[in-house]
C-alpha cells in the first residue's frame, strides 16, 4: 500500500494515529477519500509493528550493546542492525555441565550446543539486511523457523518458536515497521555450526 505523500512526514504516535484514523473515517464518509483511508491503515500497521517490535524485545539481541558510563547501553546508531561486522570476538569459553551457553558483550552473538549464532541485520539495507525480503519471507521465517523462510533451521536464542504464535497480520505489521528504519549496512557473520 502506498503512503499518502501528505502523511509521509507525520511523526507517528498513538494519539496522532488515533486522530488520523478518526479524520480519515470522516473523510471516507464525506468524500471520495480513498487515498487518505489507505494511508491511515498503513500508518496503523506501522505503529502496531513498532509496538510489537518494542514489546517483544527484538532490540535486546538485534541492537548491539556498547560500554556506557554506568554499564552497557544499546548503540542506537546501529539500532536493529545485528552483530556489528567490525567486532572481532575471541573463541567462546568452554561449556561444562552447569554453563552451557554464552552471550558476547554486545549481546548480538551467542555460543551454545547449536554452534555460534549472530543476530541478523533487521534494517532494510538491501545487501546486508531485510531490504530484499518480501513480507511473506519474513512471515514464513518466523512461522516455520527456516532461514529466509525456506533454508536451514533458525537457531537459538532467536525465539521464533514463541514468536510463531503471533498472527500473520502482526508479523506483517512488524515487517512493515522494520522497513521504515534507516537502512544500516552491516554484514553479520554467517552462522557457525558446532564443530563435530
Ligand atoms: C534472545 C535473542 C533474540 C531476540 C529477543 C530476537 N532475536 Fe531475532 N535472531 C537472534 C539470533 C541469534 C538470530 C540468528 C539465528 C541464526 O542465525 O540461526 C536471529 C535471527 C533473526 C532473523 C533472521 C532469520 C533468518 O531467516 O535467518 C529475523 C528475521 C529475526 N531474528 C527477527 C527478530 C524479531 C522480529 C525479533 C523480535 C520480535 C527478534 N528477532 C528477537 C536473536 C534474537
Amino acid at each position: 500500500m502506498k503512503t499518502h505523500p501528505a502523511l509521509s512526514s507525520v511523526i507517528i504516535t498513538w494519539s496522532s494515529l488515533r486522530r488520523l484514523g478518526a479524520v480519515s473515517l470522516i473523510l471516507w464518509g464525506g468524500s471520495s477519500g480513498l487515498p487518505v483511508w489507505a494511508a491511515s491503515v498503513d500508518a496503523d500497521l506501522t505503529a502496531r509493528g513498532a509496538y510489537l517490535v518494542t514489546a517483544f524485545g527484538c532490540a535486546d539481541c538485534h541492537t548491539p550493546l556498547k560500554p556506557g558510563p554506568h554499564g552497557p547501553v544499546p548503540d542506537l546508531s546501529r539500532a536493529l542492525s545485528g552483530h556489528p561486522e567490525n567486532v572481532q570476538l575471541s573463541p567462546p569459553p568452554k561449556a561444562d555441565a552447569s554453563w552451557t551457553w554464552f552471550g558476547a558483550a554486545t549481546n548480538t552473538a551467542f555460543a551454545g550446543p547449536w554452534g555460534i549464532t549472530y543476530a541478523s541485520n533487521l534494517t532494510p539495507d538491501p545487501d546486508t539486511g531485510l531490504g530484499r525480503w518480501k513480507t511473506e519471507d519474513f512471515v514464513r521465517a518466523i512461522k516455520t523457523g527456516k532461514h529466509v523462510g525456506v533454508a536451514r533451521l533458525i537457531m537459538p536464542p532467536m525465539p521464533w518458536p514463541a514468536l510463531s504464535h503471533l498472527t500473520e497480520d502482526d508479523l506483517r505489521a512488524m515487517f512493515q515497521y522494520l522497513h521504515t528504519l534507516p537502512p544500516i549496512r552491516n554484514r553479520v557473520p554467517d552462522y557457525q555450526p558446532p564443530s563435530p
